[in-house]
């Protein structure tokens, strides 16, 4: 086979810069490593800022999302069981965010990139291999089925393949420049069928922990409690975690409706940046390059900016034969990466119990939410922030 762009990974990242490029007459297969069933029923992120809801609208896929989402004005902060509205609407000039599950964004833009092109997405390729990036004829390779090898020829290769794709790996360790903070902490993620918890999403932080509650629909809810990242599963029957939701997220005058437990996981928390997100032919986008703690909610966002980007460089490339943009994508997406490493690891460790920490850097947590709740200005930067950072205007 061969294309001009060869993506591998069909996450947020490698189905956004397949309609992209697309929608500007330029080429692109996908490689992905699980079936279509596995990549639209895993359960991720969950809010879309502004932009990407628009995005998704303006490439034709956002049918079902404006139809069934939830659009939020704006998100609750809690602390010492006080909660306090943050008016995200009122603070951006207008901005919202939509809860729009990961999975339903990947299924309608499978659907749409299979109608226009049937053959746009191999699904459950093993093996996938990067070869010759840094030459001038880079290819990819991967067996099926335990078949013979595949190969697909192209101009350039995308890994948009996830935290452990191969992406990142094909460039030398001795080249890359990457850095790295574990947080002590993960996330206990469920879905429950239960009524609406509150009228937006709650951030609480409680002594013993963050908790979040989030929604999917009117009938099913998404909650997330701090916990062990090591921690198993199995010790976490349904009575824990519901007296645990229930602890961290009670205030006077409100109750949780608890309802069947149908999904659980847990995550652990890191931020990460391999700053080498380009290595000749081959260029780095999202998880496959950085990674965020979920709790600003900007992992798929930022997946979609990096490729919003690439795809105006990539067309640049083909239709002026410049590749200015294209060197400076690594820069250019570093700039944005870095300012939502900086706001998810400050959502992150305000609102997180981190028994690693001095009593005084507990305190400070503290006074940076009684900050918070009391200035204008101090919201309006977590605002800003939540709803997405502008783009600079040179890309
Ligand atoms: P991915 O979505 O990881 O997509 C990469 C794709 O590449 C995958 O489909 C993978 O199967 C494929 N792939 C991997 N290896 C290969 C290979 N060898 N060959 C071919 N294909 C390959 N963010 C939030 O904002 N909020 C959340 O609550 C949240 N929860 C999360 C829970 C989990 C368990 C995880 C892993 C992430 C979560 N995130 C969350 C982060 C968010 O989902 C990611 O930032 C987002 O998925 C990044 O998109 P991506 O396209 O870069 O990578
Ligand atoms: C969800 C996930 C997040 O990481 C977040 O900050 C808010 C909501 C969710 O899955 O709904």
């Amino acid at each position: 086979m061969r294309t001009q762009v060869g993506i591998v990974g069909a996450g947020p990242a490698g189905l956004f810069l397949a309609h992209l490029l697309h929608r500007e007459g330029v080429e692109s297969v996908i490689l992905e490593s699980r079936s279509r069933e596995e990549v639209e029923g895993t359960i991720r992120a969950g809010v879309l800022e502004q932009w990407v809801a628009d995005l998704l609208v303006e490439l034709g896929c956002g049918g079902r999302m404006q139809a069934e989402a939830h659009v939020h004005t704006g998100i609750t902060l809690q602390y010492e069981r006080q909660r306090f509205h943050l008016d995200i609407e009122g603070l951006t000039e207008g901005k919202r965010v939509t809860v729009w599950p990961q999975h339903e964004v990947l299924r309608d833009l499978i659907a749409a990139w299979l109608a226009q092109r049937p053959e746009g997405i191999v699904f459950g390729v093993r093996d996938t291999a990067i070869h010759g990036a840094d030459g001038d004829a880079p290819y990819v390779t991967w067996r099926q089925n335990g078949e013979t090898e595949d190969r697909l020829d192209c101009d350039w290769v995308i890994g948009s393949d996830g935290f452990h794709g191969p992406g990142r790996r094909s460039i030398p360790e001795s080249v890359r420049r990457e850095f790295q903070k574990v947080y002590p902490f993960g996330w206990l993620g469920i879905l429950a069928h239960a009524p609406v918890a509150w009228h937006e999403l709650i951030y609480a932080r409680h002594e013993d922990g963050f908790a979040l509650a989030s929604t999917r629909t009117e009938t099913i809810q998404r909650m997330y409690v701090q916990c062990d990242p090591r921690d198993d599963l199995a010790n976490w029957p349904d009575r824990r975690i519901w007296d645990t939701l229930h602890e961290r997220l009670a205030t006077d005058g409100w109750s949780l409706t608890e309802g069947e437990i149908f999904q659980r996981g847990i995550i652990p928390l890191r931020s990460f940046v391999c700053e080498t997100m380009r290595h000749g032919r081959l260029f780095l986008a999202g998880d496959a390059a950085h990674i965020v703690p979920p709790t600003g909610a900007k992992g798929l966002n930022l997946a979609v900016a990096d490729v919003l980007v690439l795809s105006r460089a990539l067309v640049a490339a083909y239709r002026g034969n410049s590749t200015e943009l294209l060197d400076a994508y690594p820069t250019t997406a570093l700039r944005r990466i870095w300012k939502a490493e900086r706001f998810s690891w400050y959502m992150t460790t305000m609102l997180h119990r981190d028994d690693g920490e001095t009593p005084f850097e507990q305190r400070i947590h503290m006074a940076d939410l009684d900050y918070v709740a009391s200035s204008r200005v101090a919201q309006t930067a977590i605002a800003e922030n939540y709803v997405g950072l502008p783009f600079d205007a040179a890309t």
